[in-house]
């Protein structure tokens, strides 16, 4: 089937976060979910589930746990057993989970920002320390500086939170760059948290690797988190899960939940196997128009902006744009709300080094970037 990704949905008035945040004439480029309209067989299948009418305690299904492995297996050559699997209603959740079940009060969390907030802000909250070596700028991409990264770690860090690929800084990180860090997390037996929900969002020629896949010992003290939910643009319907081979620490994440993390709801579930049993060609399709709208992105932003200079993206429909060149070292995001209507993610929120940036999320109909990007450029001319 052929998708029409140019179709603009009317999403004002359904209750979305992103929509509802700003007034009717703002157009929302913040929060990461998309303004598609998910694949047909979801659709088909949470219409038949919806049908049957009886929506009482479900559990995922052992056809959902086969579709994770038979995934793993393809794509990564990394094989786990059913047990491997606990789900999750959410990411941030399994993030949260990791924090507080793996590291007491005052111990702590090793983050590398700029970064989604929860990763940093999160552990804080609930009491534990931070230690945050940050990614550094080089040209229009972000590197790992390794000796920083290892200075930073302390004998009461307990968990190392990665993001890949990266939120916001678009990065996959290479073989080199996982192998580099396993080995010095393994070496202070830190905990690795693995993000990797944003792995289906791929441009080629990067390609992901799960850092559990690089070695029994990895996999032993790894977490991995993954979702359907931003690859098919189901993360109103909660459903992800978390890999965790060693026992020992399956059961420290099972003990902390109990009684306090829900299950997956049934919508979750029935959009999940679908998504992974028949959600490939609207995969293909979405991220091919993705690219196009990177592309489109790159391209006007060089030609019509060059003071906002767009940080090369491997991964994700977040693009990271550094403003400061455009005379904008505070808040570039209040800027171009206020002044062209467009509602972007202050660089700020991903730590203090995301200063005079901005995140914009371009997952959306061309037409709708087209016009959002000429605001941005007007709003820049009459500054
Ligand atoms: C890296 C990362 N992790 C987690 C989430 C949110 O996950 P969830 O909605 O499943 O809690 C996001 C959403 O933007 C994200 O970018």
């Amino acid at each position: 089937m052929k998708y029409d990704f140019d179709r603009s949905v009317e999403r004002r008035n359904t209750d979305s976060i992103k929509w509802g945040l700003y007034p009717d004439d703002v157009i929302p480029m913040w929060v990461a979910d998309m303004d598609f309209v998910s694949a047909d067989p979801i659709i088909r299948a949470l219409s038949e589930r919806a049908a049957h009418g009886v929506f009482g305690y479900s559990r995922p299904s052992q056809a959902l746990i086969l579709a994770i492995q038979q995934r793993l297996a393809r794509l990564y050559r990394w094989t786990i057993k059913n047990e491997d699997v606990v789900f999750l209603p959410g990411i941030v959740t399994g993030l949260n989970i990791a924090f507080q079940a793996f590291a007491a009060p005052g111990e702590g969390i090793l983050a590398q920002p700029p970064v989604y907030f929860h990763f940093f802000r999160d552990p804080v909250r609930h009491g534990r320390t931070l230690q945050d070596p940050p990614l550094v700028q080089n040209g229009d991409t972000y590197e790992i500086d390794f000796d920083r990264f290892e200075k930073a770690i302390t004998r009461e860090t307990r968990v190392f939170v990665l993001c890949n690929p990266h939120n916001p800084v678009g990065r996959v990180f290479a073989r080199t760059e996982l192998e580099r860090l396993a080995e010095i997390c393994l070496r202070h037996r830190l905990i690795i948290c693995s993000d990797e929900i944003h792995c289906d969002l791929i441009y080629a020629p990067h390609r992901h690797i799960p850092i559990a896949t690089l070695s029994p010992e990895v996999e032993a003290r790894t977490i991995t988190l993954m979702a359907p939910s931003k690859t098919y643009n189901v993360a109103g319907l909660e459903c992800g899960y978390a890999v965790i081979r060693n026992p020992e620490l399956r059961d420290a994440w099972k003990d902390f939940s109990y009684g306090l993390i829900p299950g997956v709801n049934i919508m979750g579930h029935v959009a999940a196997l679908a998504a992974l049993r028949e959600g490939e060609d609207w995969l293909v399709q979405v991220l091919d128009y993705l690219r196009g709208n990177r592309d489109y992105l790159e391209v006007f932003l060089r030609e019509n902006v060059p003071t906002v200079r767009m940080c090369r993206m491997e991964a994700t429909y977040l693009a990271w744009l550094d403003c400061r060149g455009a005379g904008m070292i505070k808040n570039p995001a209040e800027f171009f709300l206020n002044h062209a209507g467009v509602g972007l993610s202050e660089g700020s929120e991903f730590g203090e080094n995301g200063t005079g940036f901005a995140r914009l999320n371009f997952a959306c109909s061309r037409q709708r970037l087209a016009e959002a990007l000429d605001r941005m450029k007007s709003a820049l001319e009459d500054l």
